[in-house]
């Protein structure tokens, strides 16, 4: 009989986002007149603008011609989109990134999980709550022990980020190799400052260090002081790995369009202590299991770089901005304490009373048949707390804001 990765036995049994689909499609099925409002996952509920759309249509009519069809693309992502990236999301911020360090994939989701076939045995330190696709991919990779009774995996190191530190917690006074930073941070919403982010680096450089960057939400920073990229921060290159994704950006939650920045100087060690190009493996890696993300795709994301994109885009997070906002309102109304909602279409909740996170899912699905994301889904620290997300339509969001208005709130 064939062997399996035991890992996966370690795994809890299902991922977050799938249990509270089960959830929701399970009351649905048994209250069919009910109207379910969704502020579970941060799926995009707009369409692709006008201009991606037009550019996509271009692309597949030149598929149906002989002389502009194309068969396999470069698994790292054609240039005119590398450039593109390379010059509107660093260049314009004064950060040097060259074409051939962005590695265009079909989502950072995937690529946060598949950086981990570059790495052998470290210590990695992730923050708490996360992103639940951190630790899974994790145990998956055989990083981790076995899920302790503390709901927590042997052998990571988990970075509590709470109400006492403003869920930013700071460098650890001992000794990490890989470290996960999100900013904005999916679940909470806080996003990272200049200061704190300058702590991080300095931190990986005297630690030698490797920082995983996800900046998948980087789109909804306004606030001046914080960094849409970690590149921003002097040496960042020399220890960082960013993570960007046209799906929160640009609506490409179904049509799929990522990258990823590898820097040239980026090295790690292999057993014998030689420096290694990070770079190199992520190619060697990208070219051998990916084969790249379709001509078409790559079109599309293209355009939100030219001006009428550029435009339309800027009108898109504005939405969802303004239903941040209507959200934050009601919260407030009704006495609420939260966070995250300014750089990030993510607010973080404090569960009212002393239920826990999933008793408060259940409890608002019944009640105001809302959906939103317990707390402990995204670690232990997550307790207490609910995920809203600002990604539902305006008509969605006015109608989940009256019946939170109108609640009679008691437990
Ligand atoms: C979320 O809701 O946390 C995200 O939409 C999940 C994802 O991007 O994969």
């Amino acid at each position: 009989m064939v062997q399996i990765n035991e890992n996966y036995l370690k795994l809890k049994n299902r991922y977050l986002f799938s249990q509270i689909g089960e959830k929701t499609k399970s009351y649905q099925k048994s209250h069919p007149d009910k109207n379910i409002i969704r502020f579970g996952i941060g799926d995009a509920t707009l369409p692709l603008t006008p201009a991606v759309i037009s550019a996509f249509h271009k692309a597949v009519d030149e598929m149906s011609v002989v002389s502009t069809f194309k068969g396999y693309g470069p698994e790292q992502g054609y240039e005119f989109l590398r450039e593109l990236i390379s010059k509107h999301e660093f260049e314009k911020r004064g950060v040097n990134i060259f074409s051939d360090e962005v590695f265009i994939s079909d989502g950072a989701k995937c690529d946060t999980g598949n950086i981990l076939d570059l790495f052998g045995k470290n210590i990695i330190g992730i923050t708490d709550p996360a992103y639940p696709v951190y630790v899974d991919t994790n145990v998956m990779a055989g990083n981790t022990g076995n899920l302790q009774e503390n709901d927590q995996y042997e052998g990571l190191i988990y970075l509590q980020a709470t109400e006492e530190n403003g869920f930013c917690p700071e460098p650890p006074d001992r000794h990490v190799d890989i470290i996960y930073l999100c900013s904005p941070n999916n679940p909470t919403g806080v996003a990272l400052s200049k200061t704190q982010l300058s702590a991080w680096v300095t931190y990986a450089l005297n630690h030698h260090s490797i920082i995983l960057f996800d900046a998948a939400y980087e789109r909804y920073i306004q606030n001046q002081d914080i960094p849409h990229s970690i590149y921003e921060i002097p040496q960042a290159k020399k220890v960082a790995i960013e993570f960007r994704s046209f799906s929160k950006t640009a609506g490409f939650t179904g049509t799929r369009c990522a990258f990823t920045v590898i820097p040239k100087e980026l090295t790690g060690r292999d057993s014998s202590g030689n420096e290694t190009s990070i770079w190199n493996l992520w190619n060697r890696r990208h070219s051998t299991k990916f084969n790249g993300v379709s001509y078409t795709v790559q079109r599309a994301a293209a355009a939100i770089y030219t001006p009428e994109g550029s435009k339309e885009v800027n009108e898109l997070i504005k939405y969802y901005r303004y239903n941040t906002e209507l959200i934050k309102s009601v919260l407030k109304k009704k006495g609420f304490s939260f966070w995250g909602g300014i750089d990030s279409p993510y607010i973080w909740v404090k569960v009212p009373q002393q239920i826990t996170s999933w008793e408060f899912f259940d409890y608002i699905l019944n009640n105001l048949q809302i959906v939103v994301t317990p707390g402990i889904g995204f670690g232990k620290s997550g307790e207490g707390f609910f995920r809203i997300t600002s990604f539902g339509q305006h008509e969605d969001t006015m109608e989940a804001i009256k019946r939170i208005e109108n609640w009679e709130w008691s437990f």
